[in-house]
């Protein structure tokens, strides 16, 4: 049994995904159903026993104390927090609340269930937090990639609250022993992004025949990961990483996001082409860029190629592909998931635009 927060989300609904397909190990599945958690992600799990759902805040300590208690799972995956930079921006206090406040009541109720295990569940157990790229900051353009001794300077307030949550984390395996694992990912992309994201949002927005919001020049470089080589990257650690260990996992696909919104265009040019025949290259429209954007994130994954022998199983070319054919295929899911809530936001943060 292993307990996963935040396992309605993007990246956690795809791991629950993978792993209920690949074994039978149960999942515990606590998230709090913000506007960013899905029940429907869950869908093809729904009504299976191995997967038990528990609404609920991590920060709560007496809950996920029970939780602990009732189902003695050998790992906790933390992949519960606010993740939207420019939501960030806008609003902070949900990024600390949660990132950090709520990751340190988690830790605080793992730790006090922990201490009270028998030396062989002590032993087995392992506590894995799900964090980012950007709490190394940003890179100028012929910088080395960011690598596990980087040094942490993280530049808006989703990346300082995970920055934080990674310290208390570290602080937890050191002060009290704790068996944690962290890892460090870049951007992902693939099924069940929520569509305020760049990739999600620009398949949708190219249908919907609305602009294509580009920040500033479009000259920021992200380096994509296809979310199931992220979940792949996770598993490995949770077996093979070594206690107290931080790893980078990236895909080695740095590019720029207007060739990022180029790509979709042309992808979606050839699978779903306009009525009127133009290419959708004609709805990008550039916005006033985002307050302190990062430059440029490039992730380091030898150590993890190196130690632990992984590596992702996707191009960015097969990944994004695939990613714009699955937002063709679950229309029905893009528009439940333009809901009341998320069209408030587009709204405050597109204007007229939205
Ligand atoms: P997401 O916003 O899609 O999902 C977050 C999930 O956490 C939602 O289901 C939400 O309901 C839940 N949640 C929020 N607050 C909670 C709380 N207090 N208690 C319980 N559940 C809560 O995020 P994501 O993109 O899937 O990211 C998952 C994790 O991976 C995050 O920790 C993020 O920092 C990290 N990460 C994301 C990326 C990326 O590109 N998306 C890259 C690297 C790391
Ligand atoms: O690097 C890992 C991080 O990647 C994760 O930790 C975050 O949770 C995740 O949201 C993502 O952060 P980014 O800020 O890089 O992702 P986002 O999709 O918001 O933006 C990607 C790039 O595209 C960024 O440079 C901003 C730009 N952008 C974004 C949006 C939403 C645009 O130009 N236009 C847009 O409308």
């Amino acid at each position: 049994m292993i307990l996963v927060t935040g396992g309605a989300g993007f990246i956690g609904s795809n791991f629950v995904l993978d792993w209920l397909a690949q074994g039978n190990e149960p999942v515990i599945n606590l998230d709090a159903l913000t506007y960013a958690g899905n029940r429907e992600n869950l869908a093809a799990v729904d009504g299976d026993p191995r997967h038990i759902f528990v609404h609920g805040d991590i920060g709560d300590f007496e809950l996920v104390s029970r939780l602990l208690a009732e189902h003695q799972p050998r790992a906790v995956i933390n992949f519960a927090a606010e993740s939207h930079v420019d939501r960030s921006i806008h609003g902070p206090e949900d990024f600390i609340q949660t990132n950090i406040v709520g990751t340190f009541r988690l830790l605080e109720a793992v730790r006090a269930w922990y201490g009270q295990l028998a030396p062989e569940a002590k032993n087995a157990f392992r506590l894995l937090h799900v964090s980012t790229d950007e709490v190394y900051g940003s890179l100028a353009k012929d910088d080395p990639a960011f690598n596990e001794n980087n040094r942490y300077e993280p530049n808006s307030p989703y990346s300082a609250s995970k920055a934080a949550s990674d310290h208390l984390v570290r602080a937890y395996h050191h002060t009290y022993g704790l068996p944690v694992l962290t890892t460090n990912c870049s951007n992902n992309y693939g099924p069940y992004h929520f569509p305020e994201k760049l990739i999600p949002l620009v398949i949708h927005n190219a249908l919907a025949g609305k602009p294509l919001p580009i920040y500033g020049d479009g000259q920021q470089i992200r380096d994509w990961l296809y979310v199931k080589d992220h979940c792949s990257a996770i598993r490995r650690v949770l077996e093979g990483g070594k206690l107290g260990e931080v790893y980078n996992v990236g895909g080695w696909n740095e590019k720029a996001n207007l060739d990022v919104v180029h790509t979709l265009c042309a992808i979606l040019d050839e699978l779903s082409p306009r009525a009127d025949g133009q290419s959708y290259r004609t709805q990008i429209t550039f916005v006033t860029d985002r307050p302190g954007h990062d430059r440029r994130y490039a992730i380091d994954a030898t150590k993890l190629e190196r130690e632990l022998g992984w590596k992702p199983a996707e191009t960015f070319e097969t990944g994004i592909r695939k990613t714009v054919q699955w937002y063709l295929d679950n229309q029905a899911w893009v528009n439940n998931v333009t809901s009341g809530a998320y069209r408030d936001w587009l709204g405050k943060q597109y204007g007229a635009n939205a």
